[in-house]
């Protein structure tokens, strides 16, 4: 019964010990395009959040982590349902989209890289923005302060 206490206590002890580029959590980096964009560029402006990114971070910091050595670098994405996802949900309000994907893999893609390879990092991207629909989680506030304000 001991041993049994022993080894479930050593096996706790390895999945806690800390790597080089461990993370405590995954930040779902959105932007909301009307104050991003110029609106030269990327007319008009989705009315809905968009991607930046997808940060592996530590509680202590620092923030971001940085850069991690990828096994990896950018390879441009050609899956053409990919693509089409990323191109709505994830796009480059201010120039390439090929760039900016390629920075946000580049910078903060090697952290998690262990775990998520660069198409499941994209993909991965995407479902925690369907996941997480924060236009939704903010609709409640938006319609009160509305109104809030009708009534004055
Ligand atoms: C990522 O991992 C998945 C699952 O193991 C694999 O099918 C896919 O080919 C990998 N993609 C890349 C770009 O390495």
């Amino acid at each position: 019964m001991s041993n049994l206490k022993l080894s479930i206590f050593i096996a706790i002890l390895l999945v806690a010990v800390p790597t080089a580029f461990s993370y405590d959590y995954l930040k779902l980096a959105l932007q909301w395009p009307p104050t991003v964009s110029d609106q030269t560029q990327f007319y008009p402006s989705p009315m809905d959040f968009t991607i930046h990114g997808v940060w592996p971070e530590n509680f202590l910091g620092p923030w971001p982590l940085p850069p991690c050595p990828l096994q990896n670098p950018y390879v441009p994405i050609t899956d053409p349902n990919l693509l089409s996802r990323l191109q709505v949900s994830w796009p480059n309000l201010l120039g390439s989209n090929d760039w900016f994907w390629g920075h946000e893999w580049n910078k903060h893609g090697g952290c998690s890289e262990a775990v998520y390879n660069q198409t499941q990092y994209f993909a991965l991207g995407l479902e925690l923005k369907d996941r997480y629909n924060v236009q939704n989680m903010l609709a409640p506030m938006m319609r009160l302060s509305g109104r809030l304000c009708s009534d004055t």
